[in-house]
């Protein structure tokens, strides 16, 4: 089958935020207490974080991580992580019938950034509380000091401001799943309201406003409409999530889902703009897909766990093969619309639906989807090229053409190089074409490939086969390259320009 993708130097998407490449950890599950805390094991550092945790996180190379929920967000008092920590309650966790033991707080948060090299999006509780904790998080965190807030950060040992620059408007608030769930005005003018508050305290802060919890909400479209209307003056991003699994076992079905996140997409930045036209408004409201990932895997599983337990594992989703093919074309779609999705956090980071995983009692190891996650982060940064594409395609229920091929150009004029991602769907092999105009090769500095392996074939502790391997399979031509694609594979082709 033969493919073609072509780009040129004068027709670019936009320069991609490195924020698009963030990510996620909650207070759930073995997120943090066995994720990335853990005092006990051998590796732990001298606050008690994983050591081998961190090196694999920094691998990521993660600008971001969101924190401290998703769902456990809606019934947490932050209060409760700060201060000495022998005299910190223990809390029930309502929305994961677990316990919380506020060990790891927002200080003991933020020092694990700085280890590992990343920024917190913090997110405040519009669940259960509301304008005055949200306020009084944004002085402790970010004023100077002399005040009330910001003295009690300072005598619980940190001087400095934490600077934080991004914060969410509560979780999911339009998910009757959720502590304190709210109406789309009841939200709505609630997050007017604090998020007015939030940048009086600080107004270089940013702010995302919940979206709908996924695209098939009853009050998907109408939510963000009435949200938005409320809260557009103070708000800059608005929020998005979505996560897709292998239900029907039907791999081409499976392999499509990216074009569901592409309608998605499409479909909010459509409502955005009509609000935008309608208050006669010069802001542009970008997008947070501030939680995005598969997850189904430990559905069942997860109905067994017993209630009330201390980071009992939760959401262990074990990836494997065919999900990094999924995941591939996700992270090409975020990219597609870089000049909209700013934000972007893999949901989550560590143990809960995540790249990484660990044993209590033994090591961390990669799972499938931490490569292409790691590749794009590490490699898709600089302009995005507008992806032409010729391919042949398949029909499913949902979409009447799915193209084979789905491939991505990435130019980081800096370092002299252009990059390309591509999936091919097919079972078959791939001929493949990049014109890349404006754009004289001198040399493939690497391609590397993701292909060969059973479809439900899984990385465990020990047993890291999943992963790329470089191919010589290529041809430059001045401004063409030609490769050929494995069938089901992921590929990473990076040119020296
Ligand atoms: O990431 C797991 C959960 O998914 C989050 O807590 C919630 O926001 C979403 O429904």
């Amino acid at each position: 089958m033969k493919s073609k993708l072509v780009v040129s130097h004068i027709n670019k998407i936009s320069e991609v935020d490195p924020r698009l490449y963030g990510s996620f950890i909650e207070h759930m599950g073995r997120a943090v207490y066995g994720g990335i805390y853990q005092p006990n094991h051998p590796t732990a550092n001298k606050d008690g974080f994983r050591k081998d945790v961190i090196e694999l996180v920094k691998e990521l190379n993660i600008p971001l991580v969101r924190y401290p929920g998703g769902n456990f967000l809606s019934g947490y008092n932050w209060e409760d992580g700060v201060g000495p920590v022998e005299e910190r309650p223990k809390r029930l966790d309502l929305a994961w019938k677990t316990l919380e033991t506020n060990e790891v707080g927002l200080h003991e948060f933020y020092e694990w950034t700085k280890e590992t090299q990343t920024e917190i999006n913090m997110a405040v509780n519009l669940g259960t509380r509301g304008i005055d904790a949200a306020r009084n998080l944004v002085e402790y965190c970010n004023f100077e000091g002399g005040t009330y807030w910001s003295d009690l950060r300072k005598k619980n040992g940190h001087d400095e401001p934490f600077g934080i620059k991004t914060w969410c408007l509560g979780n999911e608030m339009d998910g009757p799943w959720q502590i304190g769930h709210k109406t789309a005005d009841e939200y709505g003018r609630l997050a007017e309201e604090t998020a007015k508050a939030m940048k009086l305290v600080d107004d270089s802060i940013e702010l995302v406003l919940c979206g709908s919890s996924n695209s098939q909400m009853p009050t998907f479209g109408e939510w963000e409409l009435t949200v938005l209307d409320h809260a557009y003056e103070y708000i800059d991003y608005l929020s998005l999530h979505q996560y897709y699994g292998n239900h029907k076992n039907d791999l081409q079905h499976y392999l499509a889902r990216s074009l569901d996140m592409d309608e998605f997409i499409q479909g909010v930045v459509a409502i955005c703009d009509a609000i935008k036209a309608k208050k006669h408004s010069k802001k542009t409201i970008h997008l947070s897909f501030d939680e995005w990932n598969i997850w189904y895997h430990s559905n069942e599983r997860d109905k067994a766990v017993k209630p009330w337990q201390v980071a009992p594992p939760l959401l262990e989703d074990v990836y494997n093969f065919e999900d990094t093919l999924l995941l591939g074309c996700l992270l090409i779609t975020l990219l597609k619309h870089a000049d909209r999705v700013k934000i972007g956090c893999l949901a989550q980071l560590v143990n809960v639906i995540a790249p990484i995983m660990t044993n209590d009692d033994g090591g961390a190891w990669r799972q499938t989807i931490f490569y292409p996650f790691a590749q794009v982060s590490n490699y898709g940064r600089g302009q995005v090229l507008r992806p032409m594409i010729e391919s042949d395609t398949y029909a499913t229920e949902d979409f009447a053409e799915v193209p084979y091929l789905e491939s991505i150009a990435v130019v980081n004029e800096e370092a002299n190089e252009l990059v390309i991602f591509a999936v091919n769907r097919s079972e078959e092999k791939m001929d493949f074409t990049a014109e890349l105009n404006g754009y004289q090769i001198k040399a493939v500095k690497e391609f590397t490939e993701l292909a060969g392996f059973d479809l439900k074939a899984v990385n465990e502790e020990g047993n890291g086969a999943i992963k790329p391997t470089p191919s010589t399979n290529y041809q430059i031509n001045e401004t063409q390259l030609t490769a050929a694609f494995a069938p089901l594979s992921w590929n990473m082709i990076r040119c020296e320009l």
